[in-house]
C-alpha cells in the first residue's frame, strides 16, 4: 500500500515539479513518507519546488507539542525532504482569528493554483479529514469538533484519551473535493468497514469519505484486510490488471 502510494505521489511530482501536495497524518501514511525519503534519497526525488497543505491540526495544540501534526509532519517528512520552508502549510491551531486564518488558508490554495493531489487517511468512522459524520459534504476549512470514536482511537498517541484534543481545524469535504486527483489510503481490517461504506455504500455526509464517488479521479489504495468485505473486489482487482495491461501495451 505505502509503496503504491508513494509511486502515484512521485509520478505526480516528476510529471510537475511544483506540484501542490495536499498531505495527511496518522499512522497510515508513514509508510508512504518513509518511502518518499528513501526515493529522495536514493532516487534523487526532488520536492524543491513542491507545495505543500495539510489536511488538519487540533486546536489549541502547541506546534511544537509531540503529538501536533506539525511535529509529525517535520520529524516523518519535511525534516527529510528538500522542500523550501516557506512552500509549507499547516492548519495553525494556535490562530486568534480561527474564522479569517480558515478563509486565508483557502484562499492559500487558491493562489497555489490548488491541489494537484491529496492524500488521504480515513477514520473508522469514515471521516476524511476531521470531517465527522455530519460534516456537511459541501464544508470549507473550519473548526470542527472530533466524534467520541476519533478521540478514544487517538488517544493511543497521546497517552490517556483526557489528553486528546477536542476540536481540529480541517480543511472541509469541498475543499477536498476540488483537489485535481484524490488518494485514500487504508489498511487493516479495522478500516474494512468504512472503506465498504465509503465505496460502495451511498453518498452521504454520514460517512464523509464516500464523497469521493462523486470525484472524477480517485485512486484507493488498501491493503488484503482493509479491502476484506469489498463485495466487487474481485472485479476491482481485475480492473487493475486490465489497467496495468493497457498501459503496456500503448506504452504510458
Ligand atoms: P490513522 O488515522 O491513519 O491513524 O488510522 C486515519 C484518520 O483518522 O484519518
Amino acid at each position: 500500500m505505502s509503496r503504491t502510494a508513494a509511486l502515484i505521489i512521485a509520478k505526480q511530482v516528476r510529471s510537475k515539479p511544483a506540484s501542490v501536495l495536499g498531505l495527511a497524518t496518522g499512522s497510515t501514511p508513514l509508510g508512504t513518507y518513509k518511502e518518499l525519503v528513501r526515493m529522495h534519497a536514493k532516487e534523487g526525488l526532488d520536492f524543491s519546488e513542491v507545495r505543500t497543505f495539510n489536511l488538519d491540526e487540533y486546536f489549541r495544540l502547541n506546534p511544537s507539542h509531540p503529538q501536533s501534526y506539525h511535529t509529525f509532519m517535520f520529524e516523518n517528512l519535511f525534516n527529510r525532504m528538500n522542500l523550501k520552508p516557506g512552500n509549507i502549510a499547516i492548519p495553525d491551531g494556535m490562530a486568534e482569528n480561527v474564522e479569517g486564518f480558515c478563509m486565508d488558508y483557502e484562499l492559500r490554495i487558491r493562489l497555489a493554483g490548488g491541489l494537484d493531489l491529496q492524500l488521504l487517511g480515513i477514520g473508522r468512522d469514515g471521516h476524511i479529514g476531521f470531517n465527522e459524520p455530519g460534516s456537511s459534504l459541501g464544508s470549507r476549512t473550519r473548526l470542527k469538533t472530533l466524534a467520541e470514536e476519533t478521540v478514544r482511537d487517538n488517544a493511543r498517541f497521546f497517552g490517556g484519551k483526557k489528553e486528546v484534543p477536542r476540536l481540529a481545524i480541517t480543511m472541509g469535504v469541498g475543499t477536498i473535493m476540488e483537489a485535481r486527483k484524490l488518494v485514500m489510503l487504508a489498511s487493516g481490517v479495522g478500516k474494512a468497514d468504512a472503506v465498504k461504506r465509503s465505496i460502495e455504500g451511498p453518498i452521504t455526509a454520514q460517512v464523509t469519505a464516500s464523497a469521493l464517488q462523486l470525484h472524477p479521479s480517485v485512486t484507493v489504495v488498501v491493503d488484503e484486510e482493509a479491502a476484506s468485505t469489498l463485495r466487487h473486489r474481485r472485479y476491482y482487482a481485475y480492473v487493475e490488471k486490465m489497467a496495468e495491461e493497457y498501459e503496456a501495451e500503448v506504452g504510458i
